[in-house]
Formats: C-alpha cells, sequence, structure tokens
C-alpha cells in the first residue's frame, strides 16, 4: 500500500507533456495488432493498462518490439494471424483492455479466456457479450455471462443492426473490432455519441466504415494495412493539471500536444462554462487525432449543471470535475452520469465519500451528485478506492486544503500515470 501526503500549494508554473492517450495505446496495439505489415506507434502510453494490452497481443502471437517504452513496432499479422493464446489473458484493471479484446476474439478460430483485477472483475461484461452473442458469439461469464472471468470459443459471426442503450465507446468499438470478422455489415447506434478513436483508427488504417448520425457500420472482412500511429497526450490525464492550474491561485500551467478530438473536450466545455481560462494554442493534426497546447490560468470558478450530451465527452473527468465544483462558488450538480457507478470505482460515492472528508457538503444521486463549493478544503485522510483517477482527484484537492492531506493505496495511479506526481512537483518550481 502506497500513501501520499500533500499540502497546501502556492501556485502551479511551467510546461508539461500529458503521458500517451490511454484509450488510443489500447487501440494502436489491437489494430495494429491485426493489420498487415509493421505499425510504428510513437507517444505509446506506458502504464500498466496499455502494457497488458500488448502484452495480450503478445500472447495471441503478434511480435512487438519496444513494450515498456513510448516507441513501438507491432508486426501485424493480419486480418487472421492471431494464434490461440497457452494461458489467460489478464488484462489487469482495464475495462477498454477486455471490453474491446472480447470483441476481437469473438470471430477467431480459437479459444480464449480473459480476466483481469479484482475491481475489473465486478465490472459488467454483459454489455458487450449480450450483443456479441446476437451476432452469434460463442462467449460465458461468470455471474450469468455478465463477469469476467469470460471464455470465448471463436466462431462464425454474423453482422447486426444494434441499438445499445448506453453511449459507450467500449461498446461501440467492441462490437466495431467483432464485426470486421462478421459476414455482412455490422451497425451500432448510440444515445450519444462516444468516443471515436476506433473509427477514426480502423479508417486511417485502410477500412470503411461509415457513419450516419449516431450510428456507425462497418463491412466484415475488410484488410487493414500498418501505417505509423503518432498518439496526442490524454485530455484526462491533462484534465487534472487543468483543474489544478484554474484553482490555485496565481498558477499558469501550459500541457503540451494534448489531444483536443471533439469527443473528448467536454472537460474544457465545462471548464470554461465554469469560468476558466483555458487557451487552446498551436492547433495541429497527428495525421489520426487533432492536437494543440492547452493553456490554464488561475481564475475562480463558479458552479454549473453537468449533464446530457456533455456527459460522455467528459466521462472520465468526473472525478476531477468535483474537485472543481468543491471549490467553486455556489452549487455544481451533475446529473445523467450513471455510468460512474460502474467505472474503476464507484466514482460517485467515491468522490462523495472523499470530498465530504474534506469538509465539502455533498448530496449523492443515483446518476450524480451535488456539491457545495467552498474556499478551501480541509487536510483529511482520504482514500483511493483503488481507482487511480480517484487517487489524482484527491491529490489536488488536497492542495487547496488547510492541514495535510493523506491518500491511502496510491499506487493504482500507475494505470494510467506513473509520473504523475512528478509531473505536478515540476510545476510547483
Ligand atoms: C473508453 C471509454 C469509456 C471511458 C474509458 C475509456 C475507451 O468507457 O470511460 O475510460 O477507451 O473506449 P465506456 O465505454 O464504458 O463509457
Amino acid at each position: 500500500m502506497k500513501t501520499l501526503k500533500v499540502n497546501l500549494t502556492k501556485a502551479l508554473k511551467g510546461e508539461i507533456k500529458a503521458p500517451g492517450d490511454k484509450s488510443i495505446s489500447h487501440r494502436a496495439v489491437m489494430i495494429g495488432g491485426i493489420s498487415e505489415g509493421k505499425t510504428r506507434i510513437t507517444g505509446f502510453l506506458t502504464a500498466e493498462d496499455t502494457i497488458n494490452s500488448a502484452r495480450a497481443m503478445l500472447n495471441l502471437g503478434v511480435n512487438i518490439e519496444g513494450i515498456g517504452t513510448e516507441s513501438i513496432i507491432v508486426n501485424g499479422k493480419g486480418l487472421l494471424g492471431l494464434r490461440e493464446p497457452e494461458n489467460v489473458l489478464d488484462l489487469g484493471n482495464s475495462g477498454t483492455g477486455i471490453r474491446l479484446l472480447t470483441g476481437l476474439l469473438a470471430g477467431q478460430g480459437f479459444f480464449s479466456v480473459l480476466t483481469g483485477d479484482s475491481s475489473l472483475r465486478k465490472r459488467p461484461m454483459g454489455r458487450v457479450i449480450k450483443p456479441l452473442k446476437m451476432m452469434g458469439a460463442d462467449i460465458s461469464g461468470r455471474e450469468n455471462d455478465t463477469k469476467a472471468p469470460v471464455a470465448i470459443k471463436g466462431t462464425k459471426l454474423k453482422g447486426i443492426d444494434y441499438n445499445s442503450p448506453i453511449s459507450s465507446a467500449q461498446v461501440k468499438s467492441s462490437l466495431l473490432l467483432a464485426g470486421l470478422y462478421a459476414e455482412g455489415e455490422t451497425k451500432i447506434a448510440e444515445p450519444m455519441k462516444s468516443r471515436d478513436h476506433t473509427e477514426r483508427m480502423l479508417r486511417y488504417l485502410g477500412a470503411e466504415i461509415k457513419e450516419k448520425g449516431l450510428s456507425v457500420s462497418i463491412k466484415g472482412g475488410q484488410r487493414l494495412k500498418g501505417a505509423e500511429l503518432k498518439i496526442p497526450g490524454d485530455i484526462s490525464s491533462a484534465a487534472f493539471f487543468m483543474v489544478a492550474a484554474s484553482v490555485v491561485e496565481g498558477s499558469d500551467v501550459i500541457i503540451r500536444d494534448t489531444g483536443i478530438n471533439s469527443t473528448r473536450t467536454g472537460i474544457i466545455d465545462v471548464l470554461k462554462m465554469m469560468g476558466a481560462d483555458i487557451e487552446i494554442l498551436n492547433k495541429m493534426d497527428f495525421g489520426l487525432e487533432p492536437v494543440a497546447d492547452i493553456r490554464i490560468r488561475y481564475a475562480p470558478l463558479k458552479g454549473a449543471v453537468i449533464s446530457g450530451g456533455l456527459v460522455p465527452r467528459a466521462i472520465d473527468e468526473f472525478p476531477i470535475l468535483c474537485v472543481a465544483g468543491a471549490l467553486a462558488d455556489g452549487e455544481t450538480v451533475i446529473r445523467d452520469a450513471k455510468e460512474l457507478r460502474v467505472k474503476e470505482s464507484d466514482r460517485i460515492a467515491a468522490m462523495a465519500d472523499g470530498l465530504r472528508r474534506m469538509g465539502v457538503d455533498i448530496e449523492e444521486f443515483d446518476d450524480g451528485l451535488r456539491i457545495a463549493g467552498r474556499e478551501r478544503l480541509s487536510g483529511a485522510v482520504c482514500k483511493s478506492y483503488c481507482d487511480h483517477r480517484v487517487a489524482m482527484a484527491i491529490i489536488i484537492a488536497g492542495l487547496r486544503a488547510d492541514g495535510e492531506t493523506i491518500i491511502e493505496d496510491t499506487e493504482w495511479i500507475n494505470t494510467s500515470f506513473p509520473d504523475f506526481m512528478e509531473k505536478l512537483n515540476s510545476l510547483k518550481g
């Protein structure tokens, strides 16, 4: 168990680069592995979750050079070149890892078993298993096929027309990857648009994906060709520094080369709505994804209502948005965010507990929270709930708390952002 201590801080100043985008890194090793020829990836996230995905592809017979570094070469095996893994594939803490691979493996000609850590084994898998079974997949899992470990007997798949009840890029991506192996067309519609990294990458590597309103479709059997993939910095990791700079007086921080895909920039929209001083500089295109430098200067925040279409566009940012709300003038209300209950932890309960311990008046709803903002927080002993983003959010809250804040079980930060504390300390000068 690793414990971290933080105290009230003075202005944060300087420049950092956020680590590589986690969502895109997972996709790059998986999709690179079923492409033909080499996929050269730069900016790959070297954290536990994405390294687990790379190892899974290795165990599926894909030769990958440079695992553990930011520059990886995936020697793709083509659509039909994966082989049966000798052992269970362990995706650790990663919902993206296990759900995307379940789709990718459903149509293979072999058997595989996927599992993860105690948090991942509690998370819903039925959301992908159910539609994959409609495609003809043979998948079983614990608790009536709703939890990992899951066992997949590769079978022939057929395309379906699926109306997803939730906006989830993991569900959409799992079905798109299965759709590559299915006969005919696979079409997925979702209630609100979720992140589109899979669609972009498949297209970039040569597949045709049709998009109409809130639905996407793919035809089976399309061959992919390896290419260079430049991965932007993760806006979900940058978000912790965006809020930190917004709430610590005198701060001025630039986060370089950050992904600004509009399906991910809900955090910028919400913070601007709360009065944050954010500038988007040097917009560029990394081929695959749009990027920019983000400059954030201290500005007093005011409470806001965050709901509806903003929710999927900021889905991973709610722990840190709760901290922004706790330090804003007035009340912040989060609704339509029931999905937060099934993330790496129950993030509604976890953030309510942490911030309550720090003196914040919080009401929990089934699908969100009401947070009464304060000028300062009070240092307390808080738990990470085995969740990287809860741990990092509470650390930022501690920068604006009187007295010491102690955060327990912070080793979970390694799943997405191993050098988070180094980067934070570099801004303290
Ligand atoms: C992700 C999608 C989101 C997000 C997760 C990463 C992805 O999950 O919360 O951290 O890479 O596709 P859902 O698809 O469950 O919303």
